[in-house]
């Protein structure tokens, strides 16, 4: 389980993405994109139009994560224009199976995601189709919301669940990831971390990714540690 770092756009200048993307594409490990409907959530991003050419302008791996109703309709066209994964939200889709395994069939990771008061448990005989759980530590909609500690035993729940599978399944933490909290997230079980307003909002967001990524690091091998 090595740490990964998706720094969030959320929290850059919409005006300058592919400037903001090249800030951290020599240390960051996906560029994670937050595509919001004014539905599922209460704000409006970006759509696949502009995704299609955030993937033109960056050479990072793009994350896309659809905070939308209906993503049984969308997502398959973010996993065919080229992000590497596209995760959908649990408490939208009506057929997540088939829609995780169009994603895969489109040639991108497939991800779910579960919002802080959905449980982990109703998708455990799911996740033979998921590559990528997403916990979210706070309620869907914007950056720079504090992070919900409630979450972290459903964190260690859901890496309990995901441990030893073949292939792994990757275990993402997304809201409220700080230099002040993503050494909680890391040792409850989380190895992929997205950070917005603590990257961005940083005098040097790519400064901030090899901090953030350092502390997480330290973290999971201090739990190793005390496992043993
Ligand atoms: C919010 C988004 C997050 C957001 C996180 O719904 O899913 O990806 O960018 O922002 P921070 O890191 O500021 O909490
Ligand atoms: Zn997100």
């Amino acid at each position: 389980m090595s740490v990964q770092m998706a720094p969030s756009i959320l929290a850059s200048d919409f005006a300058r993405l592919a400037d903001e993307a090249q800030a951290v594409a020599d240390v960051a490990d996906w560029l994670h994109v937050d595509v919001m409907d004014n539905h599922f959530v209460p704000n409006l991003t970006i759509g696949l139009p502009v995704v299609e050419s955030l993937l033109r302008h960056t050479s990072l791996p793009v994350d896309c994560h659809l905070m939308i109703e209906d993503p049984d309709r969308w997502a398959h066209g973010y996993a065919a224009a080229g992000a590497a994964n596209v995760t959908i939200h649990a408490e939208a889709s009506r057929s997540p199976l088939r829609t995780l395994r169009a994603i895969r069939a489109a040639g991108a990771r497939s991800g779910l995601a579960l919002n802080p008061a959905t449980p982990v448990e109703p998708y455990a005989d799911l996740l033979g189709a998921v590559d990528m759980l997403l916990v979210m530590t706070i309620e869907p909609g914007f950056g720079g919301q504090p992070f919900l500690d409630v979450v972290l035993p459903k964190l260690r729940r859901a890496r309990e669940l995901i441990a030893g599978r073949e292939p792994a399944i990757w275990l993402q933490v997304d809201g409220g990831v700080t230099g002040e909290t993503i050494e909680r997230c890391a040792e409850a079980g989380a190895d992929v971390f997205v950070a917005g307003t603590a990257v961005y909002q940083a005098g040097d967001p790519a400064r901030a990714v090899q901090a953030l990524r350092a502390q997480a690091e330290r973290a999971i091998s201090i739990s190793r540690r005390n496992v043993r």
